[in-house]
């Protein structure tokens, strides 16, 4: 049954949202204003598959990229940059709202630079054995076939191609391999996951692919295959020796704007606690002015920063494997220091956040890549006694509905 909406508003996903009879109904690649032909999706009695805008918006533009609109990793191609950055700095603004938090919210700082310098392919055998490698359609299980993307950093040039070669090297099945590439200064590092265990000739298969594509490293679920440079990126003053698939943020650019904010707000600080401080993008950039312990739950990003943290003119830089969800660091130990900073995964930080309430320290910052948890924490802080001194939305996620936040929480 075709429907003609109206679409009344953005939703924080990227989709045009209509207001139907029974509520929102969600019609992605559609804008507001526009009135459009769409249909239902099966199993999903809130969502729309757009078929034709009939009246198009006059805010609407031409998407950057062929695979606009078919392929899912990109929701917001087709807005004009000025709406698009007032929507994104309002997901921030009404997450916040939603915990009745009043702050200052900066204007949207914008760090794509050149791009995404990482990017996890899929690849399986389709219908009539055709392999297909290319990133998953909008929330479906298919998998859409590219052969560009202009999202990703120029050093990703060869990614599509090397994991089209890792997906010919492999034997592959219906459930999607996948493929995750990194550009490090080393060159490409890889790492495949989802192929089950491999017989020696094909380990030695994908051994030549490495060799062929002149990769820094190819691992496999973490696992060495081979490794011909060093897979590290320049933090700061060090160089990180990056773990296989560890986390990383998604733009060099993204990574220095964020740690640019976190290294403005620390003012003249002595002595930080870097909380989720993965291989240290933050801690090592803080440890150039002052002595930083880092804490993360992941024993090879901890190690990595031990080792980067070994470079000539750092400040000494302690650190800790530690599960922050279970075992926050509490007011009794934050008193070692003058400023905390906290960066969790998209689940926030809850646990920690509640002692970080309690605690006595005069600064404490948060970067979130989720801004919903970030108000859900940040409403801990403030019930603690912390004031909401300034809050910077950051878009490292050009396209997408993603939005980092940094906090900085002053008492
Ligand atoms: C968003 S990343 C930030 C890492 C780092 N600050 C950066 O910018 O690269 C979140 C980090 O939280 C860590 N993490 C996830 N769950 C954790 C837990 N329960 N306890 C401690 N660290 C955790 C992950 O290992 C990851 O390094």
């Amino acid at each position: 049954m075709i429907e003609r909406l109206r679409i009344a508003r953005m939703g924080h996903r990227g989709d045009g949202v209509a207001d139907g009879a029974e509520g929102p109904l969600y019609v992605p690649y559609a804008l507001p204003g526009e009135l459009v032909e769409a249909e239902p999706v099966q199993g999903h009695p809130d969502r729309r598959h757009l078929l034709r805008v009939e009246e198009p918006s006059a805010e609407r533009v031409a998407p950057i990229c062929p695979h606009f609109g078919v392929c899912g990793g990109c929701a917001v191609q087709h807005w004009i940059e000025p709406r698009y950055r007032e929507w994104k700095r309002g997901l921030v603004i009404r997450a916040l709202a939603s915990e009745r938090i009043e702050a200052p919210v900066d204007g949207l700082v914008d760090a794509h630079g050149e791009g995404r310098r990482r990017a996890v392919f899929h690849a399986r055998r389709g219908a009539h054995d055709v392999i297909e490698v290319g990133f998953a359609a909008l929330r479906a299980h298919r998998i859409v076939d590219i052969d560009r993307c202009p999202v990703l950093a120029p050093s990703l040039r060869d990614a599509i191609r090397v994991a089209w070669a890792v997906a010919e090297t492999l034997k592959l099945e219906q459930k999607p391999l996948d493929i995750q590439v990194t550009a490090t200064e080393g060159g490409l590092d890889v790492d495949v996951r989802g192929s089950g265990p491999l017989s020696p000739e094909r380990m030695r298969a994908l051994a030549q692919v490495a060799e062929r594509g002149g990769l820094a490293r190819l691992t496999r679920h973490g696992e060495l295959v081979a490794q011909h440079a060093s897979p590290s990126l320049r933090m700061g003053s060090a160089a990180v020796v990056l773990p296989p698939a560890g986390f990383l943020q998604a733009t060099a650019l993204g990574e220095e704007t964020l740690a640019r904010l976190v290294i403005e707000h620390a003012g003249q600080a002595k002595r930080a606690a870097d909380l989720f401080a993965g291989v240290g993008p933050f801690a090592l950039r803080l440890a150039e002015r002052m002595r930083v312990m880092a804490a993360d739950s992941d024993a090879k990003a901890v190690a990595a920063l031990n080792a980067a943290a070994k470079t000539p003119g750092l400040k000494p830089v302690e650190t800790q494997v530690r599960d922050l969800f279970r075992r926050p660091f509490v007011p009794a130990e934050l008193k070692a220091f003058d400023l905390a900073l906290f960066d969790p995964p998209r689940q926030g930080a809850q646990a920690q956040a509640r002692e970080l309430a309690g605690s006595s320290l005069p600064l404490v910052m948060a970067v979130s890549c989720n801004p919903a948890t970030f108000a859900r924490d940040a409403r801990l802080l403030i019930d603690g006694g912390y004031r909401l001194e300034r809050v910077t939305p950051v878009d490292q996620f050009r396209y997408s509905a993603h939005v980092e936040v940094v906090g900085k929480f002053v008492r």
